[in-house]
């Protein structure tokens, strides 16, 4: 059974930013509530409150701090052309999270409970969901170990929370190709490690090598396997599509991947348009080889911040590889347009896909 949400509003609402694409950039700006809920052994999840939004007060010996059991989620609520508010494919969101909580031997989350507490807190904040075409209001579900305590083992004790922000494209450059970097040393998950779990200790291990995609002129750093360095995983935090005459591969899922919503929502759209897309395993090589022989048409990453990321090219050694003459590709373009008008509701869901 369900326990109710306590309630508390905030007496002192903030100041809103500029809703517009461009001044609010990505994850920047906070809502007025937050969802908080804990977790004891023996008692389950409990007391799930919205509360205002505030720092958290952790004991400095939280688990979290020391062994990383923390995981995440990202989703987001758009504001429909009718003023309607609405979410995209939580539940898929809602069953990743709690395979990510497995992964990090933290308790399971019940699926209604989670999205119980996002639409209501969606519905408290709902003045914070951005109108403007290419914006939306950006949902950061987590859980951390709470309990203060230096042995190695999972903690007895968890919190889960909940933010909103409202955001504008996730790159600076929204739709426009970015390069990309093709990673030779460091590897951002291992088969049977947490690759394919939202955690946080994924995203901290990539930042050395996006640094250095950085430096080296680059936004994003392509990941290669870490066996053999020779079969393309994901792209920066997103997964990976390649069409090559005619036919769309993207990586399938080894176990160092993430399953993303968005991967997921891809596949069914070029399925539905008979665009042959296959999941296989994709070496370097055979981009560059098809890059050489004129094959490789276009290249994109997709993930539920950049929705379409269209990739210009790619560096490897000292070589650098344009795509598709660094222009966003037909099928990316696309893509966007039709991912984003059905989030938006301007094209009807016949996917069954918005709530
Ligand atoms: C996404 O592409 O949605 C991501 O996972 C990026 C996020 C960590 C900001």
């Amino acid at each position: 059974m369900q326990q109710p949400i306590k309630m508390e509003r905030t007496g002192n609402p903030k100041a809103k930013p500029a809703l517009t694409d461009m001044q609010l950039g990505f994850g920047q700006y906070f809502s007025d509530h937050m969802f908080l809920m804990d977790y004891t052994d023996g008692q389950g999840w409990h007391d799930p409150r919205i509360v205002p939004y505030a720092p958290l007060m952790l004991d400095p010996a939280s688990m979290v701090f020391h062994y990383g059991q923390a995981v995440f989620e990202g989703m987001k609520a758009y504001r429909t052309t009718d003023g309607e508010a609405q979410l995209f494919l939580p539940e898929r969101n809602a069953e990743r999270l709690n395979r990510s909580l497995e992964r990090l031997s933290m308790p399971p989350l019940e699926p209604g409970q989670l999205l119980n507490a996002v639409r209501t807190l969606v519905h408290v904040d709902q003045d914070w969901i951005p109108r403007q075409e290419g914006t939306s209001l950006y949902i950061r579900p987590f859980v951390i170990a709470t309990e203060a305590a230096f042995g190695v083992r999972p903690s007895s004790r968890y919190l889960f929370t909940i933010v909103l922000s409202p955001v504008g494209a996730y790159f600076q450059e929204g739709l426009q190709p970015v390069d990309i970097l093709a990673e030779a040393q460091d590897v951002r998950a291992v088969r049977g490690g947490t690759g394919s779990a939202k955690t946080a200790a994924n995203y901290a291990g990539a930042l050395r090598a996006q640094v250095e995609a950085r430096a080296a002129g680059c936004s994003q750093v392509l990941w290669l396997d870490a066996l053999e360095r020779k079969y393309i995983e994901e792209v920066g935090s997103m997964n990976v599509f390649f069409r090559i005459a005619g036919h769309v591969y993207t990586p399938s899922l080894t176990g160092s991947i993430l399953e993303g919503v968005t991967r997921g929502a891809v596949m069914e759209l070029l399925d539905d348009w008979d665009v042959p897309c296959i999941a296989r395993p994709i070496s370097l090589d055979e981009v560059l080889e098809a890059a050489e022989a004129g094959t490789l048409e276009e290249a994109f990453g997709t993930g539920t911040a950049a929705v379409i990321s269209p990739i210009g090219g790619i560096r490897w050694k000292d070589r650098f590889i344009p795509i598709n003459g660094r222009q966003v590709g037909d099928l990316s373009q696309k893509l966007y347009d039709t991912m984003t008008g059905i989030q938006r509701g301007l094209i009807r869901d016949v996917y069954g896909w918005t709530t």
